[in-house]
């Protein structure tokens, strides 16, 4: 039995297709990003997922970050997870008051909105399992009790596809958890340009305003959700899923949890486009940021092979 649920008439759509364009816009003048980037971050930011950033130093990842959570007027906090970072450190913990006789939790960085997890493959593997199953659940427990996260609550964890020296690669199964995978690359040589004229009048993120509240966000998120997918789309979805598991190239495909999220990335991207219903080709425009990064190839395949994997599931996979 498919919940009730009401409609996002069109206008609704449209007006919360304009807030992205608007919060997007506004985190474009503070860093240069390209436009599907931006995109896919606002794709994760109203679908409610979470995102795994892998990049090269120096590229705006904090940026990005920090320009999100300025322009949608929310907390930001970062992690920089290193092997001795415990759990408590990015949850919070109790602190007994002497005078008063009493616990009072003190909460971590991981209850503010935008958490930048700052090279999540250096955490001790426990560290990156606390952190993980609290963007999951969306609520910490730590000696019986239980805090809400704050919402919206969006986490961007960042791994250096190079240095590898002193890391704990993050399981499938954590990997797994996140919505898409972006990466900022470099510029172009005119945007980095630019980018240098910007700065010598000082650091745009740092001044950049708000231009929505976290309750637009929220009503956003909402909206999302309620984006209608036919039975014949969500099919769809899962045949893609299975072409993934059937691909010789691949040791473990896209997961029942993966179809789960690409539908909610695509009823969001819909809503991005002003539309009241998800199409097919919302779901191939977030299959590569959904899908390849979670895939694991078989032992044999060339590491772009993820990317190949999903395009041919795209191309082969009959859309209705
Ligand atoms: N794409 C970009 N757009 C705008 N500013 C940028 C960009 N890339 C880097 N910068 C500027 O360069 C500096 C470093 O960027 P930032 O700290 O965001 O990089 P990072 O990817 O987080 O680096 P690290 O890997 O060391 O954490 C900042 O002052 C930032 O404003
Ligand atoms: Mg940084």
């Amino acid at each position: 039995m498919e919940p009730e649920q009401t409609p996002v008439a069109p206008q609704e759509s449209e007006a919360h297709a304009a807030l992205a364009r608007r919060i997007g816009a506004n985190i474009a003048s503070a860093v240069q990003v390209r436009t599907e980037t931006l995109t896919h971050l606002m794709v994760a930011l109203l679908a409610e997922g979470h995102v795994l950033i892998e990049d090269y130093p120096g590229v705006g990842k904090t940026a990005l970050a920090r320009a999100l959570a300025r322009s949608i007027d929310c907390q930001f906090a970062r992690v920089q997870c290193t092997s001795d970072l415990l759990p408590a450190d990015v949850v919070g913990t109790n602190v007994y008051l002497q005078r008063e006789q009493r616990f009072e939790f003190r909460p971590g960085p991981v209850f503010a909105n935008v958490v930048l997890v700052d090279e999540i493959n250096r955490a001790s593997p426990k560290t990156q399992s606390g952190l993980l199953e609290c963007m999951q659940e969306r609520r910490v427990t730590v000696d019986v009790h239980t805090h809400e996260l704050a919402r919206p609550f969006l986490v961007l964890a960042t791994q250096n596809p190079i240095e590898y020296e002193g890391t704990y690669p993050l399981p499938e199964a954590q990997v797994d958890r996140f919505m898409t995978k972006i990466s900022l690359g470099y510029p172009s040589r005119g945007a980095e340009a630019g980018m240098l004229a910007d700065h010598e009048s000082g650091d745009r993120v740092l001044t950049l305003g708000p231009v929505a509240t976290a309750a637009d966000v929220l009503a956003a998120q909402d909206a999302a959700k309620r984006i209608r997918a036919s039975e014949p789309l969500r099919d769809y979805i899962v045949r893609l899923l299975w072409r993934t598991r059937e691909d010789p190239r691949v040791d473990l495909g896209a997961s029942p949890r993966s179809g789960l999220l690409l539908l909610r990335a695509a009823k969001a991207f819909a809503m991005m486009q002003g539309r009241d219903h998800a199409l097919p080709d919302d779901v191939q425009a977030l299959a590569h940021p959904v899908l390849a990064h979670r895939l694991v190839l078989a032992p044999e395949s060339p590491r772009r092979a993820a990317a190949d994997v999903v395009s041919d599931a795209v191309a082969s996979v009959r859309a209705l």
